[in-house]
């Protein structure tokens, strides 16, 4: 398997190439009449069988695919939902997720030495709680179903793989640089499993060219953000163990070339040439996993909102501003940051709730700091590898392409006046450096805008100084990060809870007020690279300022800790007056995201409801528990005075309760 892999790679000619579907406008990201596009896949998803439109290209056939389409054209249309589309589900479907198992728990082991370093007992003991979560989340593919011609929409791999949790049944690609931060440091059994999931997405570089979003074929139009190259060097660096190398570095090279030839723009400013990527899927249909929400964004005349009013549109849109429409959903997915006021052109639609909120969604027009400075990480990383291999002249190669990346952001996207970096906007040719204000309070220093509109925040802001974009000027000198982080520091100490996705509520996800565990490590570890000396001219205002910045990434890890811990406790008291087995051992429960506005409260809003489980909440608190050990404090979660909550009304376990209406329903079941 591996040589005609070897294969495929040299001849360029890719295996799965057949499985991208085009046919006359039609472009769907696999030829799937189920899973990816057609009447069956449109009219069921519209007759929405299942709350979450995800659920049925999940389910995998349990007969032949010739007899599922016969069946299916013997149903009366339009298709309801109503007792015969469910006796169809159940005559031809299995369970979502069934092609794939759990691994005993017996056969997984954990060995987290590095909790001997974290000395408060109670931190220590959750900490453990969540690692044991791990065998929970660890599958491995089952197989093809019961007949020969079953289908089903997973991607097969052939090693074992650590999931999101729940509605993420699958591998997901960032995800799972967070999970292996936490599977390294558990040791036992995972540090195997953290290389199972490198070689798996190795293996779709090999077979496709690029790794797709997550291991289902209706993802096969779209990536993520591209971090594999760093799971490998997180991967190495902690194990030592660079054999890996030998099978990555071409793949990693692949990959790179990927989003150069497909992601790539260029664009002329003051006389020069620069070169960046933005996400950009070429794609004309609603995402078959959002397939209603894609539709109904796309094609109602009229908006429904929360408040029971409609507004009409003025005019449908044409069918090339729908297509167009359904690349920017796909982009905004392939992002990560589904979905956000950065890739909205008319954010206040959502912050009013008076129109489609993602009908203006412009993201192939914005060149994002944070996939640009993931890149410049990229190919400073292939500079290190080839160092090592002892390739000096591919290492310079990979050094020059990181240099020109970051004299290019320090171009575009820095904004000297307001000291920090924003996206670039395409279509105004300008940075996007103000964004609308709404009616949450905005510290003092982020004002200074035009009237109605506020100084955009978010914490993609900090990613040049995560992975060393930044030029040295700023990245290397402790005053000037100082001064960087001197907004959200600003908000550290404003909110209750640990710092959200912007500074706008528009009831997206990757908005306010929701806390994404991703972006809190990138945050911290922006700060913990500051280095020790300094060219800065007062040698000792910087070891100072040096000092100072080292105890703000102690203050942004024990904001985290004391979110998802006062979290966990609050679940774990629900569960234990309700008599629920879910959750951890205790009960508790690590989310997929957070709130600003308290320390015990899940994060919500978006396309679907808060999932629990979850892969990177648990690799950011791991990695906190590891890197910050002994320093961190027990917390308190009912003192919310020391935490900043004074000036925000804390929320209780008891409202999150009401809150997060799906939650408790099954605990209250
Ligand atoms: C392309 O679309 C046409 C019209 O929908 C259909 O008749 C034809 O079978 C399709 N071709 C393929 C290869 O799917
Ligand atoms: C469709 O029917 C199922 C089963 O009766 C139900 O659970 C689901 O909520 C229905 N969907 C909608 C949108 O009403
Ligand atoms: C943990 O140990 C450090 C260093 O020995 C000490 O300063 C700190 O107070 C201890 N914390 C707890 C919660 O015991
Ligand atoms: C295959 O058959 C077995 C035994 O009948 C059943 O447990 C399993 O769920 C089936 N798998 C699928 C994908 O339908
Ligand atoms: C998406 O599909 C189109 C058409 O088949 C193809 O050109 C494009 O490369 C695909 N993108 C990805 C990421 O697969
Ligand atoms: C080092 O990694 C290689 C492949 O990545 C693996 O086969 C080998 O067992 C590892 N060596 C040790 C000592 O773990
Ligand atoms: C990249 O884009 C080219 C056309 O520009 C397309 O042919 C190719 O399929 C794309 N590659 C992938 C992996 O999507
Ligand atoms: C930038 O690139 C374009 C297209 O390749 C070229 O025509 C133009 O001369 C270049 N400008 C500079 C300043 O190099
Ligand atoms: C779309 O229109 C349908 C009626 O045609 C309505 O029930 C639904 O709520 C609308 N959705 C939105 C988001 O406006
Ligand atoms: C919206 O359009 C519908 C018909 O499509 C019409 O009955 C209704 O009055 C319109 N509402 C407003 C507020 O214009
Ligand atoms: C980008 O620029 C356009 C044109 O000025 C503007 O309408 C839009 O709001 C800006 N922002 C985004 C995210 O598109
Ligand atoms: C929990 O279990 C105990 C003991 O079995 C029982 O007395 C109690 O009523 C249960 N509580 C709830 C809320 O179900």
């Amino acid at each position: 398997m591996r040589a005609s892999r070897a294969l495929w790679l040299l001849s360029g000619v890719l295996p799965w190439a057949a499985a991208l579907y085009e046919n006359g406008s039609v472009v769907a990201p696999c030829d799937s009449p189920i899973y990816c596009y057609g009447d069956l896949l449109r009219e069921i998803e519209l007759a929405r069988p299942f709350a979450d439109s995800k659920t049925f290209v999940d389910l995998p056939t349990t007969r032949p695919l010739d007899e599922v389409l016969a069946a299916f054209d013997e149903l009366e249309k339009p298709i309801q939902n109503n007792t015969a589309l469910h006796d169809f589900l159940s005559d031809y479907f299995g369970q979502a997720g069934s092609e794939l198992e759990a691994v005993p728990t017996d056969q997984l082991r954990t060995q987290p030495d590095f909790l001997d370093a974290v000395n408060s007992t109670e931190v220590a003991d959750f900490v453990k709680e969540v690692i044991d979560i791990w065998p929970d989340l660890t599958r491995r593919y089952a197989g093809a179903g019961n007949c020969s011609d079953c289908v089903n929409s997973f991607i097969p791999v052939s090693r074992t793989f650590v999931v999101a949790g729940g509605r993420f049944r699958e591998p997901y690609y960032w995800d799972s640089f967070w999970i292996i931060e936490g599977l390294l440091r558990t040791k036992g059994s995972f540090t195997q499993i953290a290389e199972n999931i490198i070689e798996n997405f190795l293996d779709f570089v090999q077979d496709f060219g690029f790794v797709p979003n997550g291991a289902r074929r209706y993802y096969l139009n779209r990536s993520q953000p591209p971090l594999l190259t760093q799971m490998v060097r997180v991967y190495v660096e902690y194990t030592q163990n660079y054999t890996l190398l030998e099978r990555a570095l071409p793949l990693l090279k692949a990959e790179y070339d990927f989003w150069v030839k497909n992601r790539t723009v260029t664009l002329e400013r003051g006389g020069k040439n620069y070169t960046l990527n933005h996400y950009a899927v070429s794609n004309t249909q609603p995402r078959p996993e959002s397939y209603y929400e894609d539709y109904v964004t796309a094609n109602n005349q009229s908006y429904y909102n929360e408040a029971g009013e409609i507004f009409n549109a003025t005019d449908p849109l044409t069918e090339a501003q729908i297509e167009t429409l359904y690349s920017n959903l796909a982009s905004g997915a392939e992002s990560g940051w589904d979905y956000t006021s950065r890739w909205l052109a008319n954010p206040n639609d959502a912050v009013t709730d008076t129109f489609f909120p993602l009908r203006s969604l412009n993201t192939a027009n914005i060149l994002p700091i944070d996939l640009n400075s993931i890149l410049y990480y990229n190919e400073i990383t292939l500079a290190a590898f080839h160092t090592r291999t002892g390739n000096a002249s591919a290492a310079q190669a990979w050094s020059a392409r990181a240099t020109a990346r970051s004299e290019a952001m320090y171009a575009l996207l820095w904004d000297q006046e307001h000291y920090s970096y924003f996206d670039y906007n395409l279509t105004s040719g300008a940075k996007n450096i103000y964004v609308v204000a709404d009616n949450s309070s905005v510290p003092a220093d982020l004002s200074g805008a035009p009237e109605g509109h506020q100084v955009a925040f978010s914490p993609a802001q900090f990613y040049p100084f995560w992975t060393g974009a930044a030029p040295a000027a700023l990245k290397a000198d402790p005053s000037a990060v100082k001064r960087v982080y001197g907004r959200v520091e600003a908000l550290l100490d404003d909110r209750a809870g640990a710092i959200a996705a912007s500074n706008l509520k528009t009831g997206q996800q990757w908005d306010e007020p929701n806390v994404w565990p991703p972006l809190e490590y990138i945050i911290i570890q922006g700060l913990l690279n500051v280095p020790v000396s300094s060219s800065s001219s007062s040698a000792t205002n910087a070891e100072t300022d040096y000092v100072q910045t080292q105890s703000l990434a102690l203050k942004f890890a024990q904001r985290y800790l004391d979110s998802t811990f006062c979290t966990w406790q609050a679940t774990a008291a629900i569960a234990a007056s309700t008599n629920s087995t879910e959750g951890g051992k205790s009960g508790g429960i690590m989310f997929e995201k957070y709130s600003d506005t308290s320390i015990d409260a899940a994060g919500g809003g978006g396309e679907y409801e808060v999932v629990e489980g979850f892969g990177w909440s648990n690799g950011v608190l791991i990695w906190i528990a590891d890197v910050f050990g002994e320093r961190l404090k027990t917390p308190s979660c009912s003192d919310g005075e020391s935490k900043g909550a004074g000036k925000r009304r804390k929320r209780s376990a008891v409202e999150i309760d009401a809150w997060d209406g799906k939650w408790v329903k099954r605990f209250a079941s």
